[in-house]
């Protein structure tokens, strides 16, 4: 078989990645390890930057993202007892958010795909690449009980923090820079009505509370909870007392109650490999970084990658122009770096370290206090939040 781009992964980067390429008359494969099933019922984060909604919306994918999710204007800080909202729309000439579950951004496109006729291949796990720098690379994959090459021009490392991808990398050619964070989070859906509009951020001497929504009838809920906690050890109780208490402490509101339908345990890394571009392979969203979901950037690192790599193919599969493709590595981490600083700074403010002095406490408190205070520090947050502006 044969095509322009392999596209390895069917997550939020390569989905997206397809469907850009097919709208400039691009050729792609995807090849995914799991089955739909499980890909579409993977629970996720779900805050969408402004710019990313656009560019869904531009480019087709955002009939069901308008009707179904929510435009939040605001976001709330809680600490010491009492919530301060923060104006997203206010602080950043009109900006908002938009509350959307990735895997249902990740139904809407597979959905796209699948209409199309394009191949996307289930259950396709791809076991090696080959002749990256050459001009004819492949990729080896096994499907069906045999093995099966794919033969094209480039390929799309999309497969996530533990694809095989950037393993494949020599390990002198690439640079990692990583922090892993003493603790975890605990994340559940409830079927409960989400008690507030918006969502709540909370620092608490019992460690951090985050509350969002999926819908008018969900309620989602996060607890730090610590980094070697699995889900099943949490009782539906215990998971609400907790909640109840840190919510309460912090923000001197709880949220409604209702049966829990999902929980897991997801730990907290800040990561990034350098380059992203390995002569015909290029990495695009968690296969080259990762962040702590405090600052619910994602899935926005990773449509903010492959805008810039689907641009940088078209030119060169038109063009013969090979400059976007040189300049993608610097051109994407120039920006993923500023969204890594916020994410570790949310991270930072927000959560209790089990080494933290009372210097640390105190200093914490005082910023949370300046940012919900200070114009300046506001907007800072804001317009990190509602999205820093994509390179180009
Ligand atoms: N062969 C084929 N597919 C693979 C392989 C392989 N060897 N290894 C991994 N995959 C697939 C995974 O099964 C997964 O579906 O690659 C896909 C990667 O998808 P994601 O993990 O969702 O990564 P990405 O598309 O970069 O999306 C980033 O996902 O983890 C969240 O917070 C993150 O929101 C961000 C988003
Ligand atoms: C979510 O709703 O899943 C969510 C919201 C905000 C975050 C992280 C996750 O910072």
């Amino acid at each position: 078989m044969r095509t322009q781009v392999a596209i390895i992964g069917a997550g939020p980067a390569g989905l997206l990645l397809a469907h850009l390429l097919q709208r400039a008359g691009i050729e792609s494969v995807i090849l995914e390890a799991r089955d739909r099933a499980y890909v579409e019922a993977r629970i996720r984060a779900g805050v969408l930057e402004q710019q990313s909604v656009d560019l869904l919306r531009d480019v087709g994918l955002g009939a069901r993202l308008d009707r179904e999710g929510l435009r939040h204007e605001g976001v709330e800080l809680a600490f010491n007892g009492a919530r301060h909202r923060i104006d997203l729309a206010g602080l950043t000439g009109g900006k908002a958010v938009t509350v959307y579950g990735q895997h249902e951004a990740v139904k809407d496109m597979i959905a796209a795909r699948v209409t199309s006729g394009a191949p996307l291949l289930f259950d396709a796990k791809v076991l090696a690449i080959d002749g990256l720098e050459t001009t004819s690379p492949s990729v080896t994959y096994s499907k069906d009980g045999q093995t099966h090459q794919l033969h094209c021009a480039v390929i799309a490392g999309c497969d996530g923090f533990h694809g095989v991808a950037r393993a494949s990398i020599a390990p002198e050619k690439i640079t990692l820079f990583e922090r892993v964070y003493p603790f975890a989070w605990l994340g559940i859906l409830a079927e409960a009505a989400p008690a507030s509009h918006e969502l709540i951020y909370a620092r608490h001497d019992r460690g951090f509370a985050l509350f969002s929504m999926r819908s008018p009838t969900i309620t989602r809920l996060y607890l730090q909870c610590p980094i070697d906690d699995q889900a099943e050890r949490w009782s539906d109780q215990a998971i609400w007392d907790e909640i109840d208490a840190r919510m309460g402490g912090a923000a001197g509101w709880t949220p409604k109650h209702g049966p829990i339908i999902q929980k897991s345990v997801t730990p907290m890394r800040s990561f990034v490999a350098e380059p992203m571009r390995f002569g015909r392979l290029f990495l695009a969203g968690d296969a080259a970084h990762i962040v702590p979901p405090t600052g619910a950037k994602g899935m926005n690192l990773a449509v903010a990658d492959v805008r810039i790599l689907a641009q940088a193919l078209e030119a060169f599969f038109h063009h013969q122009d090979e400059r976007g493709l040189d300049r993608y590595s610097a051109t994407c981490l120039d920006r993923i770096w500023k969204v890594q600083r916020f994410s570790w700074w949310m991270t930072a403010m927000l959560h209790r370290f089990d080494d933290e002095t009372a210097f640390d406490h105190r200093r914490q408190l005082a910023e949370l206090d300046y940012v919900v205070r200070s114009k300046a520090a506001a907007t800072s947050l804001a317009e990190n939040y509602v999205g820093l502006p994509f390179t180009t």
